[in-house]
């Protein structure tokens, strides 16, 4: 159903009373007299929850004057032209019981109108407004009125005599240690200052539930400028341009109230020491997320597009990427960020490497190493690009390193290394948790090693295996399933082993093992079928268990319909035909070679 345009508001409320020193200034001398000479009241209702017994069930019935039970004046009535509106507003509160959040009351009439209508079934109210903190009569009066008019709904109330800020920092405390924390309707109708509305409305948020009505009245009141400070809208205006993605606008520009539904979680955003459950809460609460890492070149980017995605789809925690790169093109950089899925909160840095940075080989692979003092975090998740995640990285990321500087799983194809780097054990490179403090520390040396092992067999892998040697802690293979359908399920003494049953049935972190686009030697070996490869090289990864989940992810990123495209199919003709030619160049060299001899 649409939404009814709204009415505009027929009067302004008078400048009310947002100090009670303010309020005691435009306070009559009799009505000051009083408040001097009287002790203000306590509060009866103040704190609880006011169930009021049957027999105090009054039937609404505001439109007899003979009947009028509640004690409204006339002439402050700001509410009544949004009832039809409001009315058609309540098809979006779900629960059968809504808990609803007003903050600014006056006498009641927003609040008995909830009460009577959206709580018909159930439900309840809190009410939040300063009555002057009970030092002016005028205040007392409110008060008295607004409890006597609450009463009379026989629904539940509360009323905090409060300024806004405070009560509602009370509320969020109170909220915390509730099963089912949170209000369904907010109706924000306090302060006319912008910082205090702007105040309200962010502390309101966190009070209000997924799918809560939140409205904010006086969006164009006429007592002051609106571009003032003083004035509403420009507090609406800045929490609508902060959270501007996280509600549906359900009224227009040009209407007197803002109304908004809410199309986030909940986050009450803090803790009190007492209220720490776990750690998990804790964390949720510190508001740290996971750092991961990749480097990425042009070939690599539409792997790093599925890691991207992968991840963020099975990891609870907020991630941020950093995507670490020379030169990465534009258009690249914004198909990485949009394979984030939409409504994740991942979040997607590139990282620029300077061309004078880290003095490592050149090859993308280095750049690991090359990335240690430029990413902007204490720890990271390093992950290959040519992975896919299938389960949620925070287990991983909350890994205790027990001092040492890496984390990282053995690798399947050289458990105790080969004749470049012969020791055991071997681990891969293509997952490594890195304390980054730490790695920085002994930057100086891994630099001078990696330049003296540029030539080495597996590159950087073994320039990191000889410098992190005693510093490493074992991951669990199944956060790097390495060589899964092919060299994986070759049998060879020291891979006997390793625990490799885990990782193939369910892998957490599949990593693609292998060349992107196999040479003719690859292809042929017969130790070695079938053969590895990238799911996105000419030859796809035959025999890969996971190589049809890697294209399902493929296909919701922006490189969605490449696995059928002519580009592709052009490009995989082409590495066919260039492995051919460099396998007959490397087979007519060794045959010369071999002749020569
Ligand atoms: C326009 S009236 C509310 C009218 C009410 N919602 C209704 O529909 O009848 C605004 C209220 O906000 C209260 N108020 C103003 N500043 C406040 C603050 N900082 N904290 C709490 N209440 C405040 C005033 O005391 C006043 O009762």
């Amino acid at each position: 159903m649409a939404v009814q345009p709204f009415i505009h508001k027929r009067c302004a409320p008078p400048c009310l009373s947002d100090s009670p020193l303010r309020a005691i200034y435009r306070m009559t001398q009799i009505e000051v007299a009083a408040a001097i000479s009287k002790p203000p009241p306590r509060v009866a209702h103040s704190q609880q929850f006011i169930q009021p017994s049957t027999d105090r069930l009054i039937p609404m019935s505001p439109s007899s004057s003979e009947q009028q039970p509640y004690l409204f004046t006339e002439t402050q009535d700001w509410f009544s032209f949004n009832t039809d509106t409001w009315r058609g507003l309540f098809q979006h509160v779900s629960s059968p019981e809504p808990r609803v959040l007003e903050i600014g009351c006056w006498e009641g009439r927003s609040a008995v109108f909830l009460l009577t209508e959206l709580c018909k079934a159930g439900g309840e109210i809190v009410c939040i407004d300063h009555f002057d903190l009970m030092n002016t009569a005028a205040g007392r009066e409110r008060h008295r009125k607004l409890t006597h008019n609450l009463t009379l709904t026989g629904k539940p109330f509360r009323v905090l005599a409060e300024f806004s800020v405070p009560a509602l920092m009370t509320l969020l405390v109170e909220e915390m240690a509730r099963a089912q924390p949170g209000f369904d309707w907010v109706y924000v109708d306090g302060s006319h200052e912008a910082d205090d509305t702007f105040l309200d409305g962010e502390l309101a948020w966190r009070l209000a539930r997924k799918s809560a009505v939140m409205i904010f009245d006086d969006y164009h009141w006429d007592k002051e400028p609106e571009d003032s400070v003083h004035h509403p809208k420009r507090g609406i205006d800045a929490f609508l341009a902060l959270h501007k993605d996280e509600y549906t606008l359900l009224s227009s520009e040009t209407q007197y109230q803002v109304v908004l539904q809410k199309t986030v979680d909940m986050r009450i955003g803090f803790l009190v020491s007492e209220k720490v459950g776990s750690r998990g809460e804790l964390e949720s609460a510190l508001g740290y997320g996971v750092n991961v890492a990749l480097t990425v070149d042009a070939d690599y980017a539409i792997a790093a597009a599925v890691a991207i995605r992968s991840a963020a789809l099975h990891t609870t925690a907020r991630i941020t990427f950093y995507i670490v790169s020379r030169s990465l093109p534009d258009e690249v950089k914004e198909k990485l960020k949009c394979s984030v899925p939409t409504g994740s909160s991942a979040t997607v840095v590139f990282v620029e490497l300077p061309e004078d940075g880290v003095p490592v080989p050149r090859e993308v692979t280095w750049t690991k190493i090359a990335m240690l003092p430029y990413l902007p975090v204490e720890r990271v998740l390093y992950l290959d690009a040519d992975v896919l995640v299938r389960a949620d990285l925070k287990e991983l990321w909350d890994t205790d390193l027990q001092g040492k500087a890496i984390a990282a799983a053995m690798d399947v194809g050289y458990p105790s290394g080969h004749d470049g780097v012969n020791r055991s054990p071997y681990f891969n490179a293509g997952v490594l948790l890195i304390d980054l403090a730490a790695a920085r520390k002994k930057l100086d040396s891994l630099v001078t090693l990696a330049a003296d092992m540029s030539g080495s067999k597996l590159k950087d892998q073994d320039a990191l295996n000889v410098h992190f040697a005693d510093d490493w802690l074992p991951l669990d293979l199944a956060w790097n399933a390495q060589g899964l359908g092919t060299y994986a399920a070759h049998c060879t003494p020291e891979r006997a082993a390793l625990k490799l049953d885990g990782m193939s049935t369910d892998p957490k972190v599949v990593h693609f093992t292998g060349p992107l686009h196999p040479s003719m030697a690859d292809v042929l070996n017969p130790f070695v079928q079938p053969y590895g490869g990238k799911p996105w090289g000419y030859a796809g990864a035959p025999g890969h268990p996971f190589g049809e989940e890697w294209w399902a992810v493929c296909e919701d990123t922006p490189w969605k319909g490449w696995r059928s495209s002519g580009e592709y199919r052009e490009l995989r003709a082409r590495k066919v035909e260039e492995a051919i030619q460099a396998g007959a160049m490397t087979f007519r060299q060794r045959l010369a070679e071999a002749l020569e001899a």
